[in-house]
């Protein structure tokens, strides 16, 4: 039987993987606190499919559990083994989209595989002869401004990268690097910011004559805006327990350095204040989205990564000491923020309509309408928007105020961290399909959506010119978020999603040089001020390939259903249908 033929299993869940996984290694079983060890699904040797079993008859789950615990041996993707793709195993059985192509994949890497691990290479930053990051963007012919700097945020594909081909040293020292900086006081005028803040971004500075090198960061004191990045310390567990999962390697999370960072970062973030709600209040442009573009408040971005952080930090903190009174903090925390998230940020067309229908003024705690959303202020472009299959995390819910945006970061997150519900995971995907000419258009994908535009764009944006509509943060196009996508896909059980997209990404991100933005409705144009060879671009596609390659590289950054986070609503029709 042809590898086409093979089907693609079910959505990732404890049920279809747990048993393998907890025969395989006893050390980390089960007590990950309800996360799933995708991790130690990782198979360390180059994958080889002993015989032609379709998987009808082998389901990923065979295939995964047959595998070792890590760490991998470094990898030469260029040279891959056409018996090491798993891709071809995505059947079209389950395909639920009539317009998802059809078309088979030949065995033969992509040639544009291999151009990216060059740019990629060419992207990593040294300090004292040791690679501790990747640069920003390696664009020769515009002014690199901030663009020669190591951020956090777009290190997290090339890690994912590195870690995949089994290549844990740089991550590692890109994460001891980060912790050093954030004991650093920072100050911004006379005010010191918190002791747990991440820097945004870092610069190595090389004195050949010396012969030293020194490293500089930016918390958000020199950043446009003076925000300080409220994601980075995010990122940064997330991506210590990508490093953990893939190497097996505990020690580095177990150093007490690392414990302090991330009961630092915690510190902030779980601090007692005049909250009512379990979600964290944030100033504009504090994200990847980091210009004004009307994110202040709540936005999903934060929140979904916040949630993951949480989750993360569970399976790494040491319940010892501190340690002990944070995990209490954060459980309980998790559980308010994942009722709050999917009861509140949640929609679909049963729940647009209650909000359309919505009374106003109501006091007291029967209120229906808590946070008074007038519904008037809800804008017409939603009504034509959202199919009657599909839903999705909104971009910001607070008092009066619903931002009904799309943003493609919180809800490809909140599917990863499993904010989102399996039904929730799979509403999203409907929605994908329903809309991709909107969401996904010629280049993926739309950071944003829709477009603000004229007095809107004026007031919200302070009239920024990068972000003028269909542009950069405005419903631009971010080949990066390519990886978020694809992982999302494969944990939802819809990898065919992010194949559609890959193709068409392989179309034109190579020969338009790795931009690191398209503007358009579509997505078709190379970006008005877009950075060629922007490292997260590059390391985006990478990611998305690998992953689809081999879906058991999830575990590094998928956590599965907490059960004990359950939601008890029902009020959906998208997440029955
Ligand atoms: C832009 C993006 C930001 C990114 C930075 C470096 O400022 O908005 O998210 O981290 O470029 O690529």
């Amino acid at each position: 039987m042809p590898f086409n033929m093979y089907s693609f299993p079910k959505p990732l869940t404890l049920e279809t993987t747990s048993e393998a996984l907890w025969k395989t290694n006893d050390s980390h079983a089960p007590g990950d606190n309800g996360s799933v060890d995708f991790g130690k699904l990782m198979d360390p040797r180059p994958r080889q499919l002993e015989s032609h079993h379709s998987l009808d008859e082998r389901s990923l789950n065979d295939i995964i559990s047959s595998g070792l615990s890590s760490p991998r041996p470094p990898r030469q993707l260029e040279t891959v083994k056409s018996s090491e793709c798993l891709e071809a195993l995505l059947s079209p059985s389950i395909r639920t989209s009539v317009s998802t192509p059809r078309e088979y994949h030949a065995f033969e890497p992509h040639p544009m595989i291999a151009d990216a691990w060059e740019a990629l290479r060419k992207s990593v930053v040294y300090f004292r002869e040791k690679p501790v990051g990747t640069i920003a963007a390696l664009d020769p012919t515009e002014d690199s401004l901030n663009y020669n700097q190591v951020f956090v945020r777009d290190f997290v594909p090339s890690a994912l990268a590195f870690l995949m081909n089994g290549e844990p040293e740089i991550v590692k020292n890109f994460l001891l690097k980060a912790l050093r900086l954030q004991s650093i006081e920072k100050r911004i005028d006379c005010f010191t910011l918190g002791e747990g803040v991440m820097p945004a971004s870092f610069k190595v500075l090389h004195d050949p004559v010396r012969k030293t090198d020194t490293m500089i960061a930016d918390f958000g004191e020199s950043a446009i805006g003076r925000v300080a990045p409220v994601d980075s310390g995010f990122w940064w567990i997330i991506l210590l327990r990508a490093y953990t999962k893939s190497t097996g390697d505990h020690t580095l999370a177990d150093m007490a350095d690392c414990q302090r960072g991330m009961r630092l970062i915690l510190t902030l973030c779980l601090a007692d204040g005049f909250d009512t709600f379990p979600t964290l209040l944030c100033a504009d442009g504090c994200c990847m989205v980091d210009r004004r573009m009307g994110i202040y408040g709540y936005p999903i971005e934060i929140q979904s990564l916040f949630f993951m952080a949480l989750r993360s930090a569970k399976s790494l903190m040491k319940p010892e000491g501190e340690g002990k009174e944070f995990l209490e903090r954060i459980d309980k925390r998790l559980h308010a923020l994942s009722f709050h998230m999917r009861e509140y940020f949640w929609l679909d067309h049963v729940q647009l309509n209650n909000i359309y229908r919505f009374k106003t003024e109501e006091y007291s705690h029967t209120a229906v309408n808590k946070f008074n959303v007038i519904p008037d202020s809800i804008p017409d472009w939603i009504f034509d928007f959202l199919p009657l299959k599909g839903g999705f995390f909104i971009g910001n819910v607070s008092p009066a105020r619903m931002d009904f945006r799309w943003f493609a970061i919180g809800n490809f997150m909140a599917i990863l961290s499993s904010l989102a519900t399996s039904e929730q995971a799979s509403a999203i995907m409907d929605l994908m399909e329903e809309r991709w000419e909107e969401l996904v258009g010629d280049m993926p994908l739309k950071v944003s959506y829709p477009a603000m535009e004229g007095h809107e764009w004026r007031i919200v944006t302070g009239c920024d010119p990068k972000n003028t509509r269909w542009s950069y943060h405005n419903a631009g196009s971010w080949p990066v978020i390519l990886w978020m996508l694809t992982a999302a896909c494969i944990k939802a059980g819809r990898p065919q999603i992010a194949r559609r997209a890959i193709e068409q990404v392989e179309t034109r991100l190579s020969k338009d040089q790795w931009p690191e933005y398209y503007d358009g409705k579509l997505g078709r144009y190379v970006g008005k001020q877009a950075r060629k060879f922007q490292t997260w671009s590059i390391a985006g596609y990478l990611v998305a390939k690998m992953m689809l390659e081999d879906p058991s590289h999830l575990g590094m950054i998928g956590l599965e259903e907490d059960r004990k986070m359950k939601p008890q609503l029902t009020r959906s029709a998208s997440w029955t249908a």
